[in-house]
């Protein structure tokens, strides 16, 4: 069933679990994504950038979104815009159908962050859609990072509190040390998480973790041994990812060890049958792919059996 995004994160954050927010930007992506709570029993956000809306048309996602939340009417799922740059850009996806949205003007300095965010919450709760918005800059930090440079780029949980109060904003994605991509640390995983705590203390929200793909190690030989180049890549290790849970994260966004597992098994079809042009022989084991991973990841979470 379509819900808002509050109705799936709110008990997340009753119950101290994480739900996967699932990127989506085909229609096998999405059914997995589905096929994996059904197995999982598990609540799911699935989410589309501004990027994979336009490769998919709005229509289109909102379509396949709905068709699927009929298929499946006992699984709890919100369809999110991820990445939203501008009120604009929320306002078209809300009259689309989304039943939430992230405003992301973190790049912006706080005041004006909080005053995009607040005209979109303004308008979103009218609508019965949920709202998120970021605060600090995604980007991995080392141990050899002084406290300046930290502050520079992660959350501040004091601005984290007046931001929540002001904007009325329903999640937060507060920096801590995460960043998008396969290559998230150059030295050993560090996320900020005594930052993590003192932003949920004040917040009391739930809370999101962007970049938060793991990239296990079966989903980056998967990749390697069917001959892609991924060295180096380095994920948010799942004990991190429990960790934060632990700290107040209740969305963990996770869209790159999707797309490296849908893509090693492309890789691997075409590499044992050089005359296989079928589409179906791809997709069917990359989407087989994907759904083991997320089945994984909603156990790890806790999100499993919570609906
Ligand atoms: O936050 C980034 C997501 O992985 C979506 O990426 O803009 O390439 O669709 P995208
Ligand atoms: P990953 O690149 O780690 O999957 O993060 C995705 C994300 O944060 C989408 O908003
Ligand atoms: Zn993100």
């Amino acid at each position: 069933m379509l819900v808002c995004g509050n109705a799936i994160l709110q008990k997340a954050n009753q119950e101290n679990y994480g739900v996967g927010a699932f990127n989506f930007v085909n229609y096998e992506m999405l059914s997995a994504i589905f096929e994996a709570a059904n197995l999982k029993n598990s609540p799911i956000i699935v989410q589309a950038s501004e990027g994979a809306i336009k490769y998919m048309g709005i229509d289109m996602a909102v379509g396949m979104v709905k068709i699927l939340a009929n298929r499946y009417p006992h699984i709890p799922v919100a369809l999110h815009l991820d990445h939203g740059t501008s009120f604009e850009s929320c306002v078209r996806a809300i009259r689309a159908g989304f039943t939430s949205v992230m405003i992301d003007a973190s790049h912006h300095p706080f005041e004006e962050n909080l005053a995009e965010t607040k005209k979109v919450v303004e308008v979103a709760h009218i609508a019965g859609v949920s709202v998120e918005a970021e605060l600090g800059r995604l980007m991995g930090i080392e141990d050899n990072i002084s406290v300046d440079e930290k502050d520079a780029c992660l959350v501040n949980p004091q601005e984290a509190e007046e931001f929540v109060k002001e904007s009325k904003v329903d999640f937060l994605a507060p920096a801590i040390g995460t960043s998008h991509g396969a290559f998230k640390f150059k030295g050993e995983p560090k996320l900020d998480f005594e930052r993590l705590q003192e932003v949920k203390r004040r917040t009391k929200i739930p809370l999101v973790l962007h970049g938060a793909s793991a990239i296990p190690d079966y989903v980056r030989s998967s990749f390697l041994n069917t001959g892609g180049d991924l060295k180096g890549s380095k994920g948010v290790p799942f004990d991190f990812l429990q960790e934060a849970i632990k700290g107040g994260i209740n969305k963990v966004n996770t869209d790159t060890d999707l797309r490296i597992a849908f893509m090693a098994e492309v890789r691997r079809v075409a590499n044992e049958d050089k005359t296989q042009f079928d589409l179906r022989k791809f997709f069917a084991p990359a989407k087989e792919a994907m759904v083991r991973v997320m089945a994984e990841r909603m156990d790890i979470l806790g999100s499993s059996n919570k609906i």
